[in-house]
């Protein structure tokens, strides 16, 4: 792939990115719909078993590759969708080549055991290495896009141009995302996730949040604002020895909280609350609410309504997909038409994509990635502590 030098010494790509997929299951999937066509082409995968990166391969007519070290020589950039505890390999390798990086969220943990490590342990080890991936990938100058596609929701982009077009000052938030548990068979083992719902589902929420408090820091005071103390609570509501089990809510969680409350102190005094947990029923349920000084939003992530559509019985629409997590299509069915465009999972391609062509920096950045991290993990130390305020310590 020629590789033109522009006058600010930005790598510009003289056609599509060349990409290459890291992991073959649901979110690789996600993201293969939502390349933006003409700007990147996936050319390969790489997952570590042959039978699952085989056919995710012959599927997309792409290179199987037997690792990311095969596959780095022939790629611009690589799209880590890969569970969690193999991101900050993948990233500093990644780096070392030369190659851009679209990383998928939760950025990186603490992937020890939680009965022989401390909550304070993890924090302080997370946060050693996130310095030391930030100066791999800094020193590299590849671009890295951190794919939070609530970020990228439409209904939170609309919010920060009213941010940053009134100047308002944001008093305080409210988070969350739920919904019945994940699919994935590695969900719930702290060794492989990094931890249950406070990290897996509580990003989602945290990090918008944490870019429109950025965002008006900058439109109002020429700075990010960012966050400075959290306060929170674990539990594990399914493990509860009176916990009536009916069969519709996910509980093989082998080590990791199914509930979390984060409560984030901002460096100018506001605040946000933040709600995740795996007890939901009902589909996805996503949102960010705006308190400002001059107006209020309710940002609609996950369900978006522009069709509501009643089916009197799940025999007439039974091969139709219409929204994320719903298990039966019976009755009203919200349906945001495209749940990709609705939860920002287009936007942050096109986005991420696009900064590695123009050799700027995405929305959804390393920034916004290590802060978020460090929030979460301050959170743990907090919650092990029964809700004790504890200082974010950024880098
Ligand atoms: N943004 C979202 O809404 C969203 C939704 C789901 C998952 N995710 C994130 O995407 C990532 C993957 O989750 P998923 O749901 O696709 O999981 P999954 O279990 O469906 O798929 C994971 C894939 O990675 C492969 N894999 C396992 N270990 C690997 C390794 N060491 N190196 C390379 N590949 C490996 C597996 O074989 C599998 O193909 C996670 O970080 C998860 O948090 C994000």
């Amino acid at each position: 792939m020629a590789i033109l030098k522009t006058n600010d010494g930005a790598k510009r790509f003289a056609g599509p990115l060349r990409l290459g997929m890291i992991g073959a299951g649901f979110a690789s999937k996600f993201h293969m719909e939502n390349i933006p066509a003409g700007k990147a082409v996936v050319v390969g995968v790489t997952s570590p078993r042959a039978e699952s990166r085989e056919g995710f391969a012959k599927q997309y007519g792409i290179e199987a590759y037997a690792s990311v070290e095969e596959m780095l020589p022939h790629v611009d950039a690589v799209d880590i969708c890969s569970p969690p505890s193999s991101h900050a390999r993948y990233m500093k390798l990644a780096a070392q080549a030369g190659v851009h990086i679209i990383i998928e969220k939760p950025f990186h943990g603490f992937f020890g055991s939680p009965e022989t490590n401390t909550k304070q342990q993890m924090l302080e080890a997370v946060h050693g290495e996130l310095a030391e991936l930030r100066e791999v990938i800094v020193g590299s100058g590849v671009t890295l896009g951190y794919a939070e596609n609530c970020v990228y929701a439409p209904s939170v982009q609309k919010e920060r141009e009213v941010v940053e077009r009134t100047k308002a000052q944001i008093l305080r938030m409210q988070g969350e995302e739920s919904h019945s548990g994940s699919h994935s068979p590695v969900y719930g083992i702290w060794s492989v996730q990094g931890g249950g719902s406070l990290i897996a589902k509580g990003c989602h929420p945290l990090t918008p949040i944490l870019y429109l408090k950025r965002k008006e820091g900058m439109a109002r005071l020429g700075r990010p604002i960012r966050p400075a103390a959290v306060s929170a609570r674990t539990h594990t509501i399914t493990k509860l020895p009176g916990f009536e089990d009916r069969g519709f809510l996910r509980t093989t969680y082998q080590d990791t909280e199914d509930y979390a409350f984060l409560h984030v102190v901002f460096d100018d005094g506001t605040v946000a609350d933040i709600t995740a947990s795996e007890l939901v029923l009902g589909g996805i349920h996503d949102y960010v609410e705006v308190f400002a000084n001059n107006h209020r939003t309710r940002c609609h992530i996950s369900p978006v309504h522009v069709a509501d559509v009643y089916s009197p019985s799940k025999e007439i629409t039974k091969d139709i997909y219409f929204v994320e997590k719903i298990t039966t299509n019976e009755g009203w069915i919200p349906c945001p038409g495209n749940d990709n465009w609705a939860n920002g999972r287009e936007g942050e391609l096109v986005d991420i994509i696009g900064a590695i062509h123009e050799g700027r920096v995405p929305e959804c950045d390393l920034e916004l990635a290590i802060d978020t991290t460090l929030a979460l993990y301050a959170g743990y130390v907090s919650a092990d502590d029964l809700g004790r305020e504890v200082r974010v310590p950024l880098l």
